[in-house]
């Protein structure tokens, strides 16, 4: 009866909840299991950002509900987001789930399965549905420990929970709440222990991470929280490379594009999303800045850092967009020359001020929209992948591909790479020759330190394995 599965979906986030609830879980006596037929509790991790996500989690949820007929003993939970959103009217549709668990109270999880099983233990009939979905205070320092793989070499910190940006189009405000920081003493604490348990990359996260403690610190000299906490860790012996996401345009302020240029270990990749390139939408979205003041920040971090790499977040189709408003988008889009940009279909979210605008945009609309920026994306990879061809990056060795065909590790600019390698470089940046590039991936080799022949051969030259853009890009 102890063995848990997690299903995680939506953002890194959630991925990082899901894993401090196992760690929480796994303290508490019981096991993590990664396959899902084998378990005793299905935890769904949810998301609410789009209705899609909403109704997978939802057809999941109904199709595992009926285990319960041949195992009445078997536990369903739905956390995160969309308890958040939808909290008890849950039931009029899943009457038998019986955890119900909120975005901030996700530490609770523990007491309630021990509760649930001692019922089931003791007879109690179904019915009996764990709700949890308040606010509590605090609750953004709850979910600190971490379950670490043999020889995890990448991490997550949340250094922030909630959001108060109030943007037209996102729930995320009303899943997440209100903008709560971690103290940075703590999160500091935290990745140092991460840095001497072998972890070399960390990712900081929240809604919001530019305003991380602006509430909380002053700011000292000009430098806001935020960066006095990336200069904190750029200190830790151990950690090599930080990267965040997501901030916002408003938080690249010149403290933070200067610390591109001194900071070594902040990687340069910066996620900066853009929702749209018109300056009339973005008012309606209630996005503050201008198409201008975005593409001076993107001047501004490729004069600091020239190699810098951008990726985005645009949202097609938001309610009122016109050819001439997606235009403007489609021309910031090949200014700014992306590496990498999610692209999403406006979706409508009840309660959020944009559900009620009139003028939504036709569903065929918004697709072809879509598929023109994922096009432009597919051909700014190739252009970026063609010029790293025969150079020699910096790549994180973070172990064994997918497939295992070989190993997978990362550039600096956040590139995949396909590499020959051995366990003992698992951990080690090395040096990696590029020897061959599709849309999404590299291939390389790792250079030895005197620079003769390479190491080792690399994976063979076709086949490998595919990412989904290059997947998409090949159909
Ligand atoms: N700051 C958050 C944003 C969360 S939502 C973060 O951590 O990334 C992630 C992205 O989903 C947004 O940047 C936006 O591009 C997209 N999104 C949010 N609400 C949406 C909606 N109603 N329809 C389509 N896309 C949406
Ligand atoms: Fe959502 Fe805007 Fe905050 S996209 S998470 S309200 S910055």
């Amino acid at each position: 009866m102890n063995r848990v599965h997690i299903k995680t979906y939506g953002c890194q986030m959630n991925e990082r909840d899901s894993e401090a609830v196992a760690a929480l879980l796994r303290a508490r006596g019981y096991r993590l299991v990664a396959d899902e037929s084998a378990c005793d509790v299905l935890l769904l991790n949810t998301c609410s950002v789009r209705d899609l996500a909403e109704q997978k989690a939802l057809g999941k949820a109904a199709n595992l509900l009926r285990r319960k007929q041949h195992n009445p003993r078997f536990v369903l939970g739905i956390l995160g987001c969309m308890a958040q959103n939808r909290g008890a009217a849950l039931l009029d549709a899943l009457p038998d789930i019986d955890l119900i668990v909120g975005t901030q109270k996700f530490h609770q999880v523990p007491d309630y399965l021990d509760n649930l099983r001692a019922a089931r233990e003791a007879g109690v009939p179904l019915g009996s549905t764990i709700v949890d979905i308040a606010e509590e205070a605090g609750s953004q320092n709850t979910l600190s420990a971490h379950v670490l793989e043999e020889r995890q070499v990448t991490a997550f910190v949340s250094i922030q929970q909630g959001c108060n940006m109030d943007c037209s189009f996102c729930i995320v405000p009303k899943t997440r709440g209100d903008e709560r920081s971690r103290p940075m003493d703590e999160i500091v604490r935290e990745c140092e222990e991460l840095a001497g348990r072998g972890v070399r990359e960390i990712t900081l996260l929240g809604q919001i991470v530019t305003s991380y403690g602006r509430r909380d610190y002053p700011h000292a000299g000009g430098i806001t929280p935020f960066v006095q906490l990336l200069e904190r860790l750029d200190a830790i012996p151990g950690l090599r490379r930080l990267r965040f996401t997501s901030p916002h345009p408003r938080g690249f302020k010149d403290d933070l594009i200067q610390a591109y240029g001194r900071l070594e270990k902040l990687c340069a990749y910066v996620h900066l999303p853009l929702q749209s390139g018109s300056d009339r939408i973005l008012r309606l979205m209630n996005r503050p800045y201008t198409r201008e003041r975005y593409r001076q920040i993107v001047a501004d971090l490729r004069r600091v850092r020239p190699e810098m790499y951008f990726s985005t977040d645009i949202i097609v189709g938001f309610p009122g967009e016109t050819d001439e408003d997606f235009a403007q988008t489609r021309d910031l889009f090949e200014a700014c020359n992306y590496d990498m940009a999610y692209i999403f279909k406006y979706s409508v979210r009840s309660g959020t001020p944009a559900a009620g605008l009139a003028e939504q945009v036709p569903e065929p609309v918004k697709e072809e929209r879509n598929q023109i920026l994922l096009g432009l994306l597919a051909a700014n990879s190739d252009r970026r992948n063609a010029t790293l061809l025969g150079t020699t990056q910096e790549v994180l060795v973070e172990g064994p591909d997918k497939k295992g065909l070989g190993f997978m590790g990362r550039t600096r600019g956040n590139r995949i790479v396909h590499l020959a390698a051995t366990e003992r470089l698992v951990g080690e940046l090395v040096p990696v020759k590029i020897t061959r590039v599709s849309t999404a991936v590299l291939y390389g080799e790792t250079v030895p330190a005197g620079g003769e022949a390479p190491l080792a051969t690399a994976v063979p030259a076709s086949g490998g394995p595919k990412t989904e853009i290059e997947a998409k890009a090949e159909a």
